[in-house]
């Protein structure tokens, strides 16, 4: 459990992402006892709650399913009405962290989450560090959400500020994929098994296919979705994340900074796409109205708040090598898209063929049988795939699954991903959330995209329909190359 007492301060707790996600997290992870017995919760908004109705907001999320839980949690639970750019909310904040840390004693944490819109990340940071809150170093972290930015130049602007007031070290960059269980797993199954790492390279790996697909539509987020388009939503992070964590090489430890070198190192290999081959290494969609699980839905530019003529794309793939000795001539492809036809994120490993066939052609088949699927979502699986001879007289061979199901193994619930991520800032261990580098890093790949796509209308918009998997330039992504996506199981 988390030893030290500590203060939680929650800017933006009256909004959405403190109500859905951030504060069910908390609650878990006091309900399964992770909690100590000494802690705060500080909501910090404009919204003219008290104490008490704070709490009932908050109680919205819960239902009546554990009462008794709740309000032993809310004890522990306070608010402050504050305007975020108001230098003296600042004092005030202080002061009132004090008072409730007066029993806490001097190993005390200190952790200010920024559940609010990304402009204030920096003004709020700021003023955190003029008031001196930033202080001590070692006890006090900064959360902050993406996006952190809408390009590199934005990055580097917003990261800069939120530095000078903090050390990188106290920065914890949520990517809330990481959290997930089947996504910390991947390591797992890399580096605590002898079976797979000796063939995870290019001698018997044809090529990585890493899928993110929604049915889900833009909702209600067309505000922020407008401007921002599946590149820079999940790509530019999420996807990315799965990316490295598939292609890094082994870390000494199991440490922050040690797993993230090797990150890093995935992100310095990544062969860059210059704008003259944008075109050929990437695709972009946007969904018109179809039909999803017997429902019909609406086309993007139909969506609440979306424009008529909207060019942002709700669909992303990618075509990416790593230049390096493991991964060299391994082609890395990614795609993610809403309203596809189900919720389901996996990453597909496909290994070369046989150098020798001995049996009777499998021509029916496809060229690499032979794969490992990490399904992330929707049920969380890994699933190798090999060839066997189908009972007979004949010789003919099909394809048979190795399957592991969490659920089957680990009965119980998981932690979502938020609580993982929450005990990991409340013990302050980084391993699971980006370093700056790596985020600029990763700006700085699909920035080139974002441009040429920026200076050049997508005329086919709407390309693919609502339930379909993306447009048909994505399929001529790994079709050009004789290779498929493959539809998810
Ligand atoms: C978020 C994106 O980061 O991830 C959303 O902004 C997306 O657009 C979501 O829907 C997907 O997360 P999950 O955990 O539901 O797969």
């Amino acid at each position: 459990p988390v030893r030290n007492p500590f203060s939680f301060v929650l800017f933006g707790a009256g909004g959405d992402l403190a109500w859905r996600l951030v504060v069910p997290a908390l609650f878990a992870l006091f309900r399964k006892g992770h909690l100590p017995e000494r802690f705060q919760l500080l909501g910090v908004d404009r919204v003219d709650y008290d104490r008490a109705s704070f709490g009932n907001h908050l109680a919205q999320s819960f239902g009546d399913q554990t009462p008794e839980a709740w309000s032993a949690f809310c004890e522990h639970v306070d608010y402050v009405n504050a305007d975020f750019l108001d230098h003296a909310a600042y004092g005030r904040l202080d002061d009132r962290l004090k008072t409730g840390e007066s029993e806490f004693g001097d190993q005390t944490e200190r952790v200010f989450y920024l559940a609010t819109p990304p402009t204030l990340f920096a003004p709020i940071a700021e003023r955190l560090g003029q008031a001196g809150l930033a202080e001590p170093r070692e006890r006090t972290r900064l959360v902050v959400e993406k996006p952190l930015g809408r390009d590199l130049a934005s990055f580097r602007t917003i990261n800069a500020s939120l530095t000078q007031s903090f050390t990188e070290e106290q920065v914890y960059r949520i990517d809330h994929f990481l959290g997930k269980e089947t996504v910390q797993n991947i390591l797992a199954l890399r580096f605590a098994n002898p079976l797979f790492e000796p063939v995870w390279n290019r001698n018997y790996i044809d090529h990585v296919a890493i899928t993110v697909a929604e049915s889900l539509g833009v909702e209600n987020r067309a505000g922020y979705y407008e401007h921002a388009g599946a590149l820079r939503d999940m790509v530019q992070n999420h996807l990315m994340q799965l990316l490295c964590l598939v292609a890094m090489e082994p870390p000494v430890a199991y440490d922050a900074n040690d797993i993230r070198n090797r990150k890093m190192d995935v992100m310095h290999a990544l062969r860059p796409i210059v704008p003259e081959h944008v075109q050929e290494l990437s695709a972009r969609g946007q969904y018109g109205a179809g039909w999803i699980a017997g429902d019909k839905v609406p086309g993007y530019r139909q969506e609440p708040n979306v424009d008529p003529d909207s060019e942002t794309e709700t669909y992303a793939a990618l075509k990416l090598h790593i230049d390096n000795w493991r991964w060299q001539d391994v082609p890395f492809y990614l795609r993610t898209g809403k309203r596809m036809p189900a919720k389901i994120s996996e990453i597909s490993i496909r290994f070369k063929p046989v150098p020798h066939h001995a049996f009777p052609a499998w021509a029916d088949h496809e060229n690499q049988p032979v794969r490992l699927t990490l399904q992330i979502q929707p049920d969380e699986a890994i699933r190798l795939r090999f060839m066997v001879k189908e009972p007979g007289m004949q010789l003919r061979l099909r394809p048979a699954d190795l399957v592991f199901n969490y659920a089957d193994d680990f009965r119980g619930e998981s932690p979502s991903a938020y609580e993982t991520l929450l005990y990991e800032v409340l013990v302050g261990d980084a391993s699971l959330f980006m370093r700056a580098d790596q985020v600029e890093a990763a700006w700085k790949l699909v920035q080139p995209v974002l441009d040429v796509w920026a200076a050049s209308p997508a005329s086919d918009f709407p390309n693919y329909a609502a339930g379909s998997w993306g447009p048909e330039t994505a399929e001529m992504l790994t079709a050009r190359d004789s290779r498929s996506w493959l539809t998810p199981a």
